[in-house]
Formats: structure tokens, sequence, C-alpha cells
């Protein structure tokens, strides 16, 4: 057990020159912080919470076994899903875990060059003296890498010269933090510290790409959307395949009858899809579910859904996820742990186009949801 501190840092005050690996920090307090948090990861096994441009991670060192076990204990996290290892900078990954006169494969040279820093992670062979854990790669011939923008992050990596292994720092099956308070309120007790530098900006996590399988692979949709690794990788890319996970295939069912919970507050999501403004369809869930008065349900909406409260009283609290995708990427995981927090029941979500920034939105509304209704079938 712990008494976790969080410590404050000020995103503003720590800079990356150009074609310099280690930070320039101008405020004492903050300087001070990371300080810290960089002792703790070099010196200890305890994992730490710190914000990066996607989402909070929950980091600890990628090259002690310990350090990873404390990871997936202090999350709950299944040890069969591997964790991305983060660098401060290209100089650092050669150096810490790459063979000497290795060269990362030229599939990935203009997708680096134009999208790192960044939430862009990428697939690259385990060597065959690699001082990564093998439990950060759950024993697979790969492990996933990613070079974060976030100054805080890169720093707090710069100065412990640790290539960071970090999941994002939910409790499993939770949604994803974008503030320090969603990681104190999952992880309190658990872990010594949590850096706070505010709401993260892109607030899903990075897109998992594998350019060693040919087509390249999209693993996982995130931060850039599937159009930027098309316009910023090069030729390569242009014929990449974006792998979707069939439901229930690879990931366990817990409960008979219940589908694996992913992102999900406690309340039951119910999303919606091509229900134009939604009061029909919202209405008819209503009654053919027979809801109590006393059931409370929150709206999430964005684009095409009308502000629902004064046409039925079950629904109590309302949230505009905003109608860009840059902007319902950001406020997505936020909204769903407020009108949780609200005690509410139920949770409407209003469904996008899967273009662009919507094809990672849907992702993870599709794997919040317990029920999804589609107007179009
Ligand atoms: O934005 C992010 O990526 C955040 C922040 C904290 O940086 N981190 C994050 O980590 O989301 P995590 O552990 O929740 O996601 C890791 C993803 C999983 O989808 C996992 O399956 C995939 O990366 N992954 C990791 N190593 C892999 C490998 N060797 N092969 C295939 N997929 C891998
Ligand atoms: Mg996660």
């Amino acid at each position: 057990m712990f008494e976790t501190k969080i410590l404050k840092v000020d995103v503003n005050a720590v800079m990356f020159k150009k074609g310099e690996d280690m930070p320039t920090i101008t405020d004492e307090e903050t300087l001070a912080n990371i300080k810290i948090a960089a002792k703790e990861l070099k010196d200890t096994n305890n994992p730490i919470g710190f914000p990066t441009e996607t989402v909070y991670g929950l980091g600890g060192s990628a090259l002690q076994d310990d350090s990873v076990k404390n990871i997936y204990k202090a999350k709950n996290r299944p040890a069969d899903n591997p964790l991305i290892v983060h660098v401060s900078s290209i100089e650092q990954l050669k150096r810490k875990l790459l063979p000497q006169d290795y060269e990362i494969p030229p599939i990935y040279h203009q997708l680096i060059e134009n999208l790192w820093p960044g939430p862009l992670t990428i697939l690259l062979p385990v060597g065959e003296d690699s001082p990564i854990s093998t439990l950060v790669t759950a024993n697979q011939d790969t492990f996933a890498v990613r070079l974060p923008s976030h100054p805080i992050a890169r720093a707090l990596i710069a100065l412990s010269d640790t290539p960071v292994a970090a999941p994002s720092a939910n409790a499993s099956t939770r949604p994803s933090p974008t503030l320090a308070s969603h990681v104190y309120h999952d992880l309190q007790g658990k872990i010594p510290y949590i850096l706070d530098g505010g709401a993260c900006d892109v607030g899903l996590e990075s897109t998992v790409v594998d350019g060693l399988s040919n087509p390249p692979l999209m693993l996982r949709p995130g931060g850039y959307s599937l159009e930027d690794i098309r316009k910023n990788g090069g030729d390569q890319w242009s014929n990449i395949v974006h792998v979707k996970k069939v439901a229930g295939k690879n990931e366990a069912v817990r409960t008979p009858g219940m589908k694996y919970r992913h992102y999900s507050p406690t309340a039951k999501v119910v999303l919606f899809l091509n229900c134009g403004d939604g009061i029909e369809a919202m209405g008819k869930y209503i009654k053919s579910n027979n809801l109590e008065p006393t059931t409370k349900i929150a709206l999430l909406k964005s684009k095409s859904f009308v502000s629902a409260k004064e046409l039925n009283n079950l629904i109590t609290i309302e949230r505009d996820l905003g109608t860009k995708g840059t902007e319902i990427s950001h406020n997505l995981f936020a909204a769903l742990r407020e009108v949780d927090e609200m005690g509410v029941d139920v949770i409407f979500v209003e469904g996008v186009d899967e273009t662009e920034e919507g094809l990672a939105i849907m992702n993870r509304l599709s794997k919040a949801a317990l029920i999804t209704i589609d107007g179009s079938v």
C-alpha cells in the first residue's frame, strides 16, 4: 500500500529544442517533481502515473521483470496483453533497446520522420540479446515502441534514461484516464506518485501499426487516423489493412452471456448508430425495456442528436462531446467517467461515422457498449 502523492508539473515549462534529446525545464517545482518520479523509475520497481499526449500512462522500467509485474498487478491487467515501450528519443531507442548497427526497417523511416514524436506505435523485432523484459512482450518476437510528444513524458524518460513500459493508467476494464484525477480514482493506494500535467490533448490511445507484415497492418486505430498513416508513411503504406479483432474470438468471456468489458464505466452503455436526431430511437429503447421511472439516464451527444432532456424525464444529464472528431476523442473518456460518477444507471451515446478520427472513436465505443442499436438495420 502507498499513500499516493499527486505531483504538479507545468507542461509549458518543459521544452525539447529541435535536435536536442534533453529537456530545458524553466520551473523549479516542475523540475523537482519530474526528478522525484525519474528517481522512482530508476531506483525502485514501483509504477508511476504520468501524462502523455494520448492518455495517462502507468510506467515502469521496460528492462526489469519486477517493474513490469507491478504494472500488471496495479492495473489488474491480464498478463497476456503486451505493453508499449516509451522512449524519449530515437538515440535512446538505438542505444538502449536495439542491437548495435541495427537499421530500423526502411518502411518506417518516413512515418517516423513525419509522425514522431506523437501518438504512433510501431512494432520492431526483439533482437537475440534484447534487454527488454519478456513480460513486456508477452513472449512475442516483436515489441511495440513509441516516442511520445508530451514534454512531461519525454522529460521523465530522458531524465531517468529508462525505456518505460506503460499501458494506460486505468484499472483494467475501465475507461482510459485523461486527467490525473482519473488515475487517482482508479489506482489510489496502489502507486506512489502521479505526475499531474493537466488534461491529455488527444484523449484516445496511440495508433499501433505493424510494418513487419506484408501488407502492413493497423492493429489499433488511435491518435493518428488511417488517412494520416497513408499520407505520411509513403507508398509502402498505401495498402495498409485495418485488422478488426472479432469480438469474443480473441477475448476471454468471463461470464456466459456477458461481453468482455473494456473502456467501461459502471453504468450500462447503450450505443446508437444511424439514428438521426435520436428522439425516436431513445424513446423506443426506454419503452421496450420498461425502464422504471427511477432510472437515471445520461446522454452523450455529438453531431446529430438533439437535446433530449425536455423530451424524456429519465434523461437527467446531458453532455456535448463536440462535433469534430478531435473534440469527441478529447472528451469521450472524461465524459464517460464524469456521468458515471454522478451515479446514472444507463449512458446513451451517439455514435459517429468511421472516417478519420471516427474509426478510433467507434473502436472504443463499440467495446464500451453493452448494447448497440443500429437504426439502419
Ligand atoms: O497511447 C498509448 O499508446 C498509451 C499511452 C500510455 O502511451 N498506452 C497504451 O498502452 O495504450 P496499452 O498497453 O494499453 O496498449 C498496448 C497495445 C495493445 O493493443 C497491445 O495489444 C498492442 O499495443 N501491442 C503491444 N505490443 C505488441 C506486440 N508486440 N504485437 C502486437 N501488438 C502489441
Ligand atoms: Mg489501455
